[in-house]
């Protein structure tokens, strides 16, 4: 079948395609991702207006002259925008040359417009920006016939062949960290694609609704419930489309779990929002299968086995469940995807990638496409007021991947004690509900010290707090510096065998928000 759509994505492996999709979609448009070499055939034009073309974890010098890309895509006379990977295509393709850089630039960067050369792309938007980068290849010579827009300190960042209406950004647009991003995207589509507004109406809840009901049928579902949004908005969705009475929700205490995330917020749950949902204890199997584990893929793999596991046997006893429903989303998904030809899995969430290949149950994840920050919106449709325990979301896998190396009953208490101090003091000065994620992280490595004349050797405990809005890339609040001394103290001064804390002011690239 052929693809009908305004905007298409050609799609080379970024992690970030779904969010050039979504932004697109809201601004409002009919959009489409489609595979990055994707035959010029197998796209009906007849509406299209624009193409964009994603990152990727390739270098165009590593393809062998084998680019994959039709390039009859570059004869349709319609507007291109290569981003990152996309623009460092266009410039090979066009006879620009294309290097390893001496050194990466990840994260937030200063882009400087050229002010000789206007463009549509940069309408209102001011001459000097901040912008988020993840490469390392640059261009280096540009590619005929295309003229500079922009720059950084570190390399060109932006091009243009104005008559054959193609742009290149170095920079992605589609993250929020990029000040001006959505503009960019929104001129793009609007100023040089000139497409028309389609009041484009995504009724996610009506939509999925009716999927559930359609797909469950008069099936049971067992819901997996973690303490946070996603599965509590799974949860709400599946009650509209099948009633309460046919879901059964399971919590698993992986005995890897904070203060804050175990018992008494499920309590909270049942409590507040009148849901029964059975807790199941397998702390000890959790912690016996970890032993001996230092490599976070396997730790992954076991967990997400574990899950499984029970979440299998829980179904057992109850008679007509055919499916598990996960509070999965978009960025899940993404960072755990193996793909082929050496797009690479970031992190395999214990939900998607941590999975065993056969299950069977059916699996059911209304949330997938979404990310966090969407969530939360439908969440506030929905009418679910989880503001009174608003607290940050938890991994599955939980302390087993905030303990680096070996985890075990002892380095679990050190963080749960860590955690719950760092936690109440962001709670005392009233920032923690500024935070999107702040948690503590065990070091495996010693370091000497010195407590009441005596040499010590003990852990060292990492402070870790990050703003984002999708958790796709985020960056490091800079907390005040009395705060992570008072926080410090008291990490090092109540809890035995720390006698180190140092603060994590990494952002995501290049860093990720977990450290395994
Ligand atoms: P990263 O570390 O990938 O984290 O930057 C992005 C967000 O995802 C959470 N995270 C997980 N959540 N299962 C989950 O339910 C997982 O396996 C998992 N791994 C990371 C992480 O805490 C952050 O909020």
């Amino acid at each position: 079948m052929k693809i009908t759509q305004n905007i298409i994505i050609l799609d080379f492996g970024s992690q970030y395609s779904n969010l050039i999709l979504k932004h697109i979609l809201y601004l409002g448009l009919h959009a489409k991702i489609v595979p990055g070499s994707i035959s010029i055939d197998k796209l009906d034009v007849t509406n299209l207006k624009g193409i964009i073309l994603s990152g990727g974890p390739f270098s165009v010098y590593n393809i062998n002259k084998k680019i994959i890309i039709d390039k009859k895509i570059f004869l349709l006379k319609i507007p291109i925008l290569g981003i990152c990977y996309g623009m460092q295509l266009i410039s090979y393709i066009f006879g620009g040359r294309v290097k390893k850089g001496c050194k990466g630039e990840y994260g937030k960067t200063m882009f400087i417009r050229n002010n000789n050369l206007s463009s549509s792309l940069f309408h209102d938007i001011p001459y000097n920006f901040f912008v988020w980068m993840s490469h390392f290849d640059k261009l280096i010579t540009m590619p005929k016939n295309f003229k500079v827009l922009g720059y950084t300190n570190y390399c060109i960042a932006a091009i243009c062949n104005i008559k054959l209406q193609i742009y290149g950004l170095q920079f992605h647009p589609e993250v929020t960290n990029t000040q001006y991003g959505i503009n960019i995207l929104n001129n793009f589509i609007y100023k040089i694609c000139g497409c028309l507004r389609q009041s484009y109406v995504y009724d996610f809840i009506s939509s999925s609704i009716l999927e559930i009901k359609k797909i469950v049928d008069d099936k049971k579902v067992i819901l997996g419930f973690s303490n946070g949004i996603d599965s509590l908005v799974t949860y709400f969705l599946l009650e509209k489309a099948i009633g309460r009475d046919n879901i059964f929700c399971v919590f698993i205490n992986t005995g890897l779990l904070s203060h804050y995330d175990n018992f008494k917020s499920i309590n909270f749950f049942k409590k507040k929002f009148n849901i029964t949902i059975e807790v199941v204890n397998a702390e000890y199997i959790f912690i016996n299968a970890l032993k001996n584990i230092i490599d976070p893929k396997k730790k992954r793999l076991i967990i997400g086995k574990l899950f499984v596991d029970i979440f299998q046997k829980e179904a057992k006893k109850k008679p007509n469940i055919f499916f598990l429903a996960q509070g999965t989303i978009n960025s899940d998904v993404i960072e755990s995807k193996d793909r082929k030809n050496g797009f690479s899995a970031i992190k395999y969430h214990h939900n998607v990638g941590g999975m065993p290949k056969k299950i069977n149950l059916i699996l059911l994840e209304p949330l997938k496409n979404l990310f966090k920050d969407e969530v939360k919106k439908i969440a506030k449709k929905l009418k679910i007021s989880y503001n009174e325990f608003d607290h940050h979301p938890f991994p599955g896998p939980g302390y087993a991947i905030r303990i680096i190396g070996e985890v075990n009953k002892k380095k679990i208490s050190i963080l749960q004690q860590s955690d719950k101090i760092f936690i109440t003091e962001l709670k005392n000065r009233n920032i923690y509900n500024n935070i999107s994620q702040a948690f503590t992280i065990l070091l495996s490595s010693k370091s000497v010290g010195v407590m009441g004349d005596v040499r010590s050797y003990g852990y060292t405990i990492v402070l870790r707090a990050v703003n984002t809005v999708d958790f796709m890339t985020a960056t490091f609040v800079k907390l005040p510096y009395d705060l992570i001394e008072l926080v410090s103290n008291r990490i090092m001064n109540e809890i035995l065998n720390v006698n180190r804390v140092v603060y994590d002011v990494s952002n995501k690239p290049p860093s990720t928000i977990e450290w395994e």
